[in-house]
């Protein structure tokens, strides 16, 4: 198998630890493990009676039960757990694809979207957006793209890095188009349960198309990425059958505490995921603010889901050398969007609780640069 270097893990691995202000987080705030067991009575103990043998490969009952319980027309068969969305995506693709198939990725993307839809051998085509029509999908490009053996289309909504939603027609277009060549849709669902209108929440891809695949995790909504646990939903028996025994190959099955914190998490979502809507309602508004100030430096499309944005900067300069001077000397770590092969933006995470200061410090190295 080959595979380019991972460019935004790459260079968050870099700085992530080290920078002392993260203006550009992808997930929302963390909790610890003692806020988790206060959200329900008795759990504390049961925490420490666990037994730490292999689990259930498919996940535990109880846990795909609860994640079963965010969709509509789902069971628990129809979740197989996984040790983050990451390991989705790689089990999703090298379960279902290979040489002689063709795979459509939504792009700008989550990087291992693509790079890892390429490792499978599989021919791939962009379905690309681009912000000089505010990031529209392209339906029609879409359909052009369609080849006999398109086997997978892989779409992410809300979007990884511009924070924005799909369109709810563009959705319908896109879930019927495969539907109708029986084509395999990887829907990127992790920044769902956090639209910042809930009115504006899409449906799952997999209560709307039975071969659509629901991509899932705690990293992002709920602020959880350090439980390590995320998951794929299909009414697809096949698919879900496939991708278990890939993951035979992966993990084999998750951790026990994890998958137990999991399942606590999810059963109280609506709380996390609440806090979390509440911090964003808070600094989007300082973000969106610190921008209009500043409109020869920055340009954006305001996201409308997500704990992200993808921001233009104006300046003739290298975007990315400039984020790197920008943590060398400031201490704020932006993320420069060449990762993204789109060199003249810059990620910005507001899921934070201490962005107000992260954008204090970066308004206050630019004002000392200009
Ligand atoms: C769109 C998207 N999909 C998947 C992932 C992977 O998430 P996890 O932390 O669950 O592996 C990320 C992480 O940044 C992401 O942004």
């Amino acid at each position: 198998m080959q595979i380019k270097p991972f460019r935004i893990e790459h260079y968050f691995g870099k700085y992530e630890f080290t920078a002392k202000f993260l203006l550009s987080s992808s997930d929302a705030e963390s909790r610890t493990i003692q806020e988790l067991l206060d959200l329900e009575p008795g759990s504390h103990d049961r925490l420490l009676s666990l037994w730490c043998g292999y689990t259930e490969s498919p996940g535990a009952p109880e846990l795909r039960e609860a994640i079963a319980a965010i969709y509509k027309q789902l069971h628990s068969n129809d979740i197989l757990v996984v040790a983050s969305a990451e390991e989705g995506i790689f089990v999703l693709y090298h379960a279902l694809a290979g040489p002689g198939d063709h795979i459509i990725v939504e792009t700008p993307c989550y990087e291992s979207a693509l790079e890892v839809a390429r490792s499978t051998g599989a021919q791939i085509s962009e379905w690309p957006r681009s912000c000089e029509n505010g990031w529209a999908h392209d339906f029609a490009a879409l359909e052009k793209l369609l080849q006999l053996n398109t086997k997978i289309i892989y779409i992410n909504t809300p979007h990884n890095p511009t924070g924005l939603l799909m369109p709810a027609n563009t959705f319908k277009q896109v879930l019927s188009l495969a539907s109708s060549r029986g084509i395999i849709v990887f829907s990127d669902e992790v920044y769902r349960e956090i639209e910042h209108d809930p009115a504006m929440r899409l449906p799952a891809a997999c209560d709307g198309y039975e071969h659509a695949v629901s991509l899932g995790s705690m990293s992002k909504t709920y602020g959880l990425p350090g439980l390590r646990l995320g998951w794929l939903a299909s009414r697809d028996p096949e698919i879900i059958r496939r991708c278990l025994e890939f993951r035979y190959y992966t993990t084999i099955c998750n951790s026990a505490p994890s998958e137990f914190l999991t399942a606590l998490a999810l059963r109280h979502r609506q709380v996390l995921a609440q806090r979390n809507l509440e911090i964003v309602y808070r600094n989007l508004p300082l973000l969106d603010a610190f921008f209009r100030q500043r409109p020869h430096l920055f340009e954006w499309s305001k996201p409308n889901a997500s704990t992200i944005g993808f921001t233009r900067f104006k300046p003739e300069r290298d975007v990315f050398s400039f984020c790197e001077e920008v943590v060398r000397d400031s201490g704020v770590l932006l993320l420069p969007g060449a990762v993204y092969d789109q060199p003249r933006h810059i990620r910005f995470g507001y899921g934070r609780k201490n962005m107000p200061e992260a954008l204090a410090h970066f308004a206050a190295y630019l004002d000392a640069h200009s």
